[in-house]
């Protein structure tokens, strides 16, 4: 069985079909997303519908929460609340009526695997270190567990003592494999489909493939000028604009 894992679209429909088609010609059999299909970017319906046309099981994220209206974007800093309101109104009410119902992680999957979108302590909490891994390694006796929300693709490995990093580094190849060592636990982030975060402005995302114990990472160009040209016709800030050209 081949999971296709999908983190943090953010409305970029670009950036989302360019994953399905490398995802295709590598092989999958079902899809997992670990929320924020929307938020920041210019395309929220397609963006839904494609989640949808995928069977994704999909739990959802802190910019699905806040889009639906289930929240307000209080804590979020003022490029993003703007995007917040776009998204909103943007979306029919059948979309926002969806985002409303998505679930909240964490979700369990199999008994080895499960989704949270921020982590396991709360779905807005960031795991970016291994003191914030340690924490979360704590809370689970799942040996998988995907996330999302900081939109870094990484593994982290729980050790007898501590828990080691492994950083994805996507330098020499697009692609690249890590094992699933029986006895360890994982936290797995597939990296952001639509805003990358970690430098490299391409979309990310995994596959596990459960037969062969491992986890896959995949980065994908996409056409992100075309996806730039959406946003500033939306008027969407200029910083969130810049940002897809950097991979920040
Ligand atoms: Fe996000």
């Amino acid at each position: 069985m081949r999971y296709f894992i999908l983190s943090d679209i953010h409305s970029n429909i670009e950036a989302l079909e360019a994953c399905v088609q490398r995802a295709k010609q590598a092989g999958y059999d079902s899809v997992l997303c670990c929320g924020d299909i929307v938020g920041y970017g210019p395309n929220p319906v397609e963006a839904i519908d494609g989640i949808r046309q995928l069977n994704a099981v999909t739990i959802r994220g802190n910019h699905d929460r806040v889009a639906a209206g289930l929240d307000e974007p209080t804590q979020f800093n003022p490029h993003a609340r703007r995007a917040v309101y776009w998204t909103r109104a943007a979306l029919p009410e059948p979309y926002l009526d969806y985002l409303t119902k998505l679930p909240l992680g964490p979700l369990d999957i199999t008994a080895e695997a499960q989704l949270v979108h921020g982590a396991l302590t709360h779905e807005d909490d960031y795991i970016f270190t291994e003191a914030d891994a340690d924490e979360n390694f704590q809370l689970t006796d799942k040996p998988l567990t995907f996330f999302g929300h900081s939109h870094f693709p990484v593994v982290f490995c729980s050790e007898e003592k501590g828990n080691s990093l492994q950083p994805i580094s996507y330098e020499f190849d697009e692609f690249i494999a890590v094992k699933c060592e029986s006895g360890k636990k994982l936290l797995i982030n597939p990296g952001s489909v639509g805003q990358p975060r970690d430098g490299d402005p391409r979309a990310s995302f995994a596959i596990w493939d459960a037969d062969r114990a491992r986890i896959e990472f995949y980065r994908v160009e996409y056409d992100l000028t075309l996806t730039q040209e959406k946003m500033r016709a939306a008027n969407l800030p200029g910083y969130l604009i810049d940002r897809l050209a950097h991979g920040r």
